[in-house]
C-alpha cells in the first residue's frame, strides 16, 4: 500500500481523545431538522451514523438559543427535547466507533425577523445590515438591519453558549466546537465593519475579541479545554460587509496568540474560498493561511477547504497540519475513509440536495460496497 496514504489513515491524539484517522468530517448545515422546534430527526441519525468512520465528526452548526437561529431547517441545542434527540445521534455514532463534536452556533445578524415568533429583529453587535442572503423556507432572502445588542443581551448570549455546552454534554457529544469564524455572531464582534460599538465590546482589537473569550471561558466551565475546539481564521466570504480589511489579520493574530493559553483540542482553519486578489489577505492564498496561523498558534490544527486527497496526504505526512477536514466530499461519500484508503473514485456531488428536507442527496449516496455490479 502507498506509504503516503498511511499518514492520513494513521491515528491522532487530540487531548485525551484517540482518533482512528486524520480524516475529519467538516461541519455541514443540511437543514433536515424538524420545524418548528428545530429538533434533530431520525434521518439525521442515519446520516451521521453512515459517516462514523471519520476520525472525528464535527456536527452541523447547532444553535445555542432560539435567538441564535437564522436558517430554515437547521437544528438547535438549547432545550431538553433537542438534547435528547441529539443523544440518539451521538449514541449511533459511538456504537459505530466514531467520535462527534457539536458545533455551537449563533448566527447573529445572518437571520431575519420572520424567524422569530414575535417578529423581533436578529441581534448583532451593531445595527448594521450584513448584506447577506439568508436561507428561508422557500429560498433566499436579503438580510435586514439587526438590533444592536445591549450589555444584557451580550451577557445572555454568553450564558446561552454555556447552557448549550451543557446540553451538548448531556447529549453525549465528545466535545464542542465554537463557530467563531466566517460571518456569524462571534466573527461579527471580531470584525470592525460589523462591530462599531463604543463600549467594552467594540473599538480596539482586545475589545472586539472580548465576546469570544467570554464565551470560551463560559464553555470551559462545562468542558475541559481538551474537549473544546474553535473554528476561526481570516476566511470571510468577501461579500456584502464581510470583506477583509487591514485589521483582519491583526485581529486574528491577537486571537491566535491568546488562544495559545487555553490548550484547546484544536483549531479548525479554513483556506480561502474567495478570490483574494486585491484584498489585504492576498498573501494568504491556498496553504499560506496555514503558514500564517502556524506562526501564531501552537496547538493542533485541522485544515479545511478544497483539499484534494493527495494534497491532504502531503500536508499531514510532512506534519504541516495534524488532520484534514472534508466538507463537500463528506456530503457525497459516507465511506470517504475507505475510499481514500483504497484509492477508489469519489461519488459526484449533487449540490441541489445540500439543503432540503428529504433523504435525497442526503442519505442516498452509495457506499462502495453497495455500488451494484452488472455482468455484461
Ligand atoms: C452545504 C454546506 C453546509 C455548511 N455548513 C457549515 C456549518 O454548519 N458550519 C460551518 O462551520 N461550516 C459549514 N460549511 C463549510 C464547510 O464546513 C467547509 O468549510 C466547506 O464545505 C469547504 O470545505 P470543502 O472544500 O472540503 O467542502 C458548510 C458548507 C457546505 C457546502
Amino acid at each position: 500500500m502507498d506509504k503516503q496514504i498511511n499518514t492520513l489513515h494513521s491515528p491522532l491524539i487530540l487531548g485525551d481523545l484517540h482518533l482512528k484517522n486524520r480524516i475529519i468530517m467538516a461541519p455541514l448545515t443540511r437543514t433536515r431538522a424538524n420545524n418548528p422546534g428545530h429538533v434533530p430527526t431520525d434521518l439525521m441519525r442515519e446520516y451521521y451514523e453512515q459517516r462514523a468512520t471519520a476520525g472525528l465528526i464535527i456536527s452541523e452548526g447547532t444553535w445555542v438559543s432560539e435567538r441564535g437561529q437564522g436558517w430554515y431547517g437547521a437544528p438547535g441545542l438549547y432545550n431538553i427535547e433537542q438534547s435528547r434527540a441529539w443523544e440518539h445521534i451521538t449514541s449511533a455514532v459511538h456504537a459505530k466507533g466514531g467520535l462527534i463534536f457539536a458545533q455551537l452556533w449563533h448566527q447573529g445578524s445572518i437571520s431575519l425577523s420572520e424567524f422569530f415568533e414575535d417578529g423581533r429583529l436578529p441581534l448583532a453587535p451593531s445595527a448594521i445590515n450584513p448584506l447577506q442572503m439568508v436561507h428561508v423556507k422557500d429560498g433566499l432572502k436579503m438580510s435586514e438591519v439587526p438590533q444592536e445588542m445591549t450589555l444584557s443581551d451580550i451577557q445572555q448570549a454568553v450564558e446561552d453558549f454555556r447552557k448549550s455546552a451543557q446540553f451538548a454534554k448531556d447529549a453525549g457529544f465528545d466535545g464542542v466546537q465554537l463557530q467563531a469564524g466566517y460571518i456569524y455572531l462571534i466573527m461579527q464582534f471580531l470584525h470592525e465593519s460589523t462591530n462599531q460599538r463604543t463600549d467594552l465590546y467594540g473599538g480596539n482589537i482586545e475589545n472586539r475579541a472580548r465576546f469570544l473569550f467570554e464565551v470560551l471561558d463560559a464553555v470551559l466551565t462545562i468542558w475541559p479545554a481538551e474537549r473544546v475546539s474553535i473554528k476561526t481564521g481570516p476566511m470571510l466570504n468577501e461579500q456584502g460587509i464581510f470583506k477583509a480589511v487591514p485589521s483582519t489579520l491583526k485581529t486574528l493574530e491577537y486571537v491566535y496568540n491568546k488562544l495559545n493559553q487555553y490548550k484547546l483540542s484544536h483549531l479548525l482553519l479554513m483556506r480561502q474560498l474567495a478570490d483574494l486578489n486585491g484584498t489585504p489577505l492576498v498573501a494568504l492564498q491556498g496553504d499560506d493561511v496555514l503558514n500564517h496561523a502556524r506562526k501564531h498558534y501552537f496547538g493542533k490544527i485541522i485544515l479545511n477547504v478544497d483539499i484534494e486527497p493527495d494534497h491532504a496526504e502531503n500536508l499531514v505526512s510532512s506534519e504541516e497540519v495534524d488532520a484534514i477536514a472534508f466538507g463537500r466530499e463528506y456530503i457525497a461519500n459516507p465511506d470517504l475513509v475507505e475510499r481514500l484508503l483504497i484509492g477508489a473514485s469519489l461519488n459526484p456531488q449533487r449540490p441541489e440536495g445540500y439543503y432540503g428536507s428529504s433523504p435525497e442527496g442526503y442519505t442516498d449516496y452509495p457506499f462502495i460496497s453497495h455500488i451494484p455490479v452488472f455482468n455484461s
